[in-house]
Order: C-alpha cells, then sequence, then structure tokens
C-alpha cells in the first residue's frame, strides 16, 4: 500500500518535497504537487517549474474544461511530466464559481468531455482526486476514462478541511469500483493509517496531508513500524528546516519574503514543538527574532 503525500497549496511546493525527500529518506513513495491552473491563458513559471521540479512528484491540474484541460496537459507533458491528476474537490469558492475542483465533479457532462480528452495524451498516465459529494454519478464517468488511480478526500465539499471523514460512505465507494482507490482524510498517526489500512486492505494508497506537516516523520514511521522518539523527530524537524531556510535565504530577496516562504512550515507543528516557542515563532518578525525563537525549541540530541 503506497503513502502518497497529498498536495497542499502555500505549504507542499517543491523545496519542501525535495528536502522532505532527503531527510526522511524513503517514507513516502509519492508526493503530489498543488494544483497548476491557467491564468490569462498561461501557467504562472514559478508554478510550472514547481510542478515539474520534484522527481517522485505527480503533477496536478485544476480545469473547468477540455479547454483548460488540453492547454494545462499540453504544457506538463512538453515538460517532461508524464503523471497527472486532475483536482475535482478543491471547494474554494474563486474555483468553484468558475467551475473547477469541486465546481467540475458538480458538472458531469463536462468532467465527461475532460475525461474524453484525455485519450489525446497517451503517454501519460492520469489519475483524479475527489471528494465525496455526487460519486455515485461521477464514479462510472471515471471508471470508463483514462484514469488509472482515484483518491478520495473522505470528507464533503461543505466540511471544506474541517470535521470526521466519512468513512462509512468511503466503503460504499470501495464496494462499488474496481478502480484502483486512494484514502485520504485524517490521517495524522500510525494507528490511524494501521485503522484504514486495516479495514481496507485493497487500497492503492494512503494519502497523508496535514498529517505529514504535523509529524513529517510519521511516513518514515509507519514504513519502520516503530515510533520515533520526540527528540529524533525534533532533530530531523530542525534538519528540514535548516535546509528550507537556507534554500529561501539563498533564492529571496530580503527578511519579509525569506520570513513569508518559512513561517508556513510551522504552522502545523504545534504540537511538536509546543505551544511557547510556536507563539515565539509567530510573532518574530524580523530574522534576530525569528531564529532565536527557532533556537528556542528543546532539543536534547
Ligand atoms: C492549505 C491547503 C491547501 C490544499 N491544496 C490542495 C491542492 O492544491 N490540491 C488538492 O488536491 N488538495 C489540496 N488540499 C487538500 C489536501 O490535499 C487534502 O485532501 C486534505 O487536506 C485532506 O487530507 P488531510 O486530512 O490528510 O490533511 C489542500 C488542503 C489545505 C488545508
Amino acid at each position: 500500500m503506497k503513502i502518497i503525500s497529498a498536495p497542499l497549496q502555500g505549504f507542499t511546493e517543491a523545496p519542501w518535497r525535495r528536502f522532505h525527500a532527503e531527510v526522511y529518506g524513503s517514507g513516502v513513495d509519492t508526493y503530489c504537487a498543488p494544483f497548476v491552473r491557467l491564468e490569462h491563458g498561461a501557467i504562472r513559471p514559478r508554478d510550472l517549474r514547481d510542478s515539474i521540479a520534484e522527481p517522485r512528484a505527480v503533477s496536478q491540474i485544476i480545469c473547468r474544461d477540455t479547454e483548460e484541460f488540453r492547454a494545462l496537459a499540453s504544457v506538463l507533458t512538453q515538460n517532461g511530466i508524464r503523471r497527472i491528476d486532475l483536482n475535482l474537490g478543491c471547494p474554494f469558492p474563486p474555483q468553484v464559481k468558475h467551475g473547477r475542483g469541486a465546481g467540475l465533479a458538480a458538472r458531469p457532462e463536462k468532467l465527461a468531455e475532460v475525461l474524453q480528452a484525455m485519450m489525446q495524451f497517451p503517454e501519460v498516465e492520469f489519475s483524479a482526486k475527489m471528494r465525496l459529494d455526487g460519486w455515485q454519478e461521477i464514479l462510472p464517468l471515471l471508471e470508463s476514462s483514462p484514469i488509472k488511480s482515484l483518491a478520495i478526500h473522505a470528507r464533503y465539499r461543505q466540511q471544506q478541511y474541517d470535521g470526521e471523514p466519512d468513512l462509512e460512505e468511503f466503503a460504499r465507494i470501495a464496494e462499488t469500483t474496481n478502480l484502483p482507490l486512494i484514502f485520504n482524510g485524517g490521517i495524522s498517526s500510525r494507528s490511524d493509517f494501521d485503522a484504514v489500512a486495516g479495514r481496507f486492505p485493497g487500497l492503492a494508497g494512503i494519502m497523508i496531508g496535514r498529517g505529514l506537516l504535523s509529524r513529517p516523520s510519521i511516513a518514515a514511521e509507519i514504513r519502520q513500524g516503530r515510533e520515533w522518539s520526540a527528540d529524533e523527530r525534533i532533530e530531523a524537524i530542525l534538519d528540514l528546516h535548516r535546509k528550507l531556510f537556507e534554500y529561501f535565504s539563498e533564492k529571496l530577496c530580503g527578511p519579509g519574503q525569506i520570513l513569508s516562504k518559512i513561517k508556513p512550515f510551522w504552522e502545523y507543528l504545534e504540537e511538536e514543538i509546543g505551544r511557547k516557542a510556536a507563539k515565539a515563532i509567530r510573532k518574530g518578525n524580523s530574522l534576530p527574532a525569528y531564529n532565536a525563537a527557532v533556537n528556542s525549541i528543546d532539543y536534547l540530541p
């Protein structure tokens, strides 16, 4: 059963994916890059660079119709990408309003056209990622499409990212389809992973989002079958942070830019580093204050 790193805009961009793989080794089998979209008819160059950067990554696209789909898939394939995921779950109103993400899933006739257009890219392995809404109608379309696997974020659009995943509804999907399925939603510990893997042994994979941000060692711990000690975890977190910090310091100009890129790294890590350090990091608005806050994390190597 594969472990897949979920795409999270603003968190799992290429530097995070690359350094996460470097620090935590082979725990994650596949990293899915956050979606790229068309803006004024093109993908922003830095978004494109990011999406194609990581060798173990799947690129993700969000589109509203075949025209957008073809434009995005063409650019990605021209850049050597051979694995593309179609976002059918994004609940963000600006996307949904334009018929993208969950908005495309809500228009099965448009979705059918997009799936049909996949035939024009035989060199690409396509997958899709969706929520629970309307799965009965969507599933037959996906099953007769070139899609090779389907990730289900087992929540409804209305829930956004909160609340419990609905395992019962996911079970109904698993009973209904022969498509290789990937479970996603709320996995934040080894026992969460074991519970889902135990209940659905036929899964192709389990995708982890915020669980990998709040406990970046989770995939390695699952693979190794052991819990890492607090010190081991902090050591690896600080190692990952150092690599990211050095990368941003080299690439970006000025403390403001560096801080705005590096601070999200800590957003889900409060439980690992403690409230006091997390608060000091949030408040650290100059590089010296920020670095002092990071250095205050209790660390006993
Ligand atoms: C800040 C944020 C950004 C996200 N960006 C994307 C995205 O670009 N593409 C996507 O398919 N899902 C995106 N998601 C959804 C996650 O991939 C995942 O489905 C969701 O967080 C549920 O998994 P989790 O409970 O393990 O975090 C995003 C979620 C969050 C919280």
